[in-house]
């Protein structure tokens, strides 16, 4: 299938093209770049050199007669891009314009199982909200969470994009470590959609945090419940390749780069303690869309993305 990417100077975008480069069934045509169109891919995303010799192009009409598109544009971007690809079979929006929205399936594979086979429009959570679904949805999925939950998170400063700013310069990034929207972020409303589509939303509050890493997303979440957790996890996530069940608590270093979130659970005293890590630009954003689209187009949900991180 001919795919193309919008945003694909971006991080996720990037991210996008790295495994789209890489996978058995897509074939990368297209790369879409408002700002750099007519340069190489490969001079403005070095690590892609040897890889491709695609040309960044305008968003045009061309894109329309592509087999499937990938849009990982800033916040209300990819809203009035979606009507020129109408005709496209399946357009999947790593942006949060499309999530929880109307005739768009909200894609995260691991809890949305059937309902994304044959999706043609699907809306790739974000990064927080992936690592908060899947400490959280198995126990409300099994009906064990009988209070509010609590989470804090942390993550790496690739979670606001390529273009610079306060929170991602190094010098003060580097050496620090800081809270930020405490209980506002933007992603709860989210998590507490899709934790309503597996059972009965808990109240959720949550303080992220800003880590001195480039990629990574680590949650702990402290859900309050009327039984053993365990079992809860091993039914969600039996046969599910792309979440790996702990004994020991998650690390960064080991989903770095993957498509992997790693994913740990104890319970004691009516509390269960779930921690995940992930990617946030892998199992956070691009790795899970191509997971996604792969799962709506009934192949393998892991064609392409099995790899593993470089440690150390
Ligand atoms: N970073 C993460 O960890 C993460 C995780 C999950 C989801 N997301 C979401 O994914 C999206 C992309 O995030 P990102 O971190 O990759 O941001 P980014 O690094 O800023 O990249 C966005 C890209 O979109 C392009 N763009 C800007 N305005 C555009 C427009 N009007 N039309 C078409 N393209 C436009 C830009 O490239 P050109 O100027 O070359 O066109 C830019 O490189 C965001 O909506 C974000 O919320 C991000």
């Amino acid at each position: 299938m001919r795919v193309g990417v919008v945003g694909a100077t971006g991080y996720v975008g990037s991210e996008l093209c790295r495994w789209l480069l890489d996978h058995p069934r897509f074939e990368l045509t297209s790369v879409v770049s408002t700002s750099r169109a007519g340069r190489a891919l490969a001079d403005e995303i070095p690590a892609l050199a040897g890889l491709t010799a695609l040309e960044l192009q305008p968003f045009d009409e061309r894109l329309a007669s592509l087999d499937a598109v990938f849009l990982a544009t800033p916040h209300g971007a990819a809203r009035p891009l979606v009507e020129a690809l109408s005709r496209v079979p399946l357009v999947v929006d790593a942006s949060a314009d499309h999530r929880h929205a109307p005739g768009w399936v909200y894609g995260q594979p691991e809890l949305m199982g059937e309902a994304l086979a044959g999706a043609t429009r699907i809306a790739a959570p974000g990064c927080f909200a992936t690592a908060l679904e899947l400490a959280i949805g198995p126990l409300v999925r099994a009906g064990l969470v009988c209070g509010a939950v609590t989470a804090t998170g942390l993550t790496g400063s690739t979670g606001s994009g390529a273009t610079a700013s306060e929170g991602t310069h190094h010098p003060l990034r580097a050496v620090n470590l800081k809270a930020y929207k405490v209980l506002t972020h933007q992603h709860v409303p989210e998590v507490r959609g899709l934790l309503a589509h597996l059972g009965e939303a808990p109240p959720l509050h949550f303080v992220p945090h800003s880590a001195p890493v480039d990629r990574g997303i680590l949650v702990t979440a402290f859900v309050p419940v009327s039984g053993e957790p365990q079992r809860a996890f091993d039914e969600a996530y039996r046969g599910q390749r792309l979440i790996r069940r702990r004994s020991v608590t998650p690390e960064l270093r080991h989903v770095r780069g993957t498509a992997f979130a790693d994913v740990s659970v104890v319970g004691s005293d009516g509390l269960a303690v779930a921690i995940v890590a992930i990617d946030n630009l892998g199992k956070g954003a691009a790795a899970q869309a191509i997971q996604a689209a792969n799962t709506a187009l009934g192949w393998d949900p892991t064609a392409g993305l099995l790899r593993a991180a470089a440690t150390p």
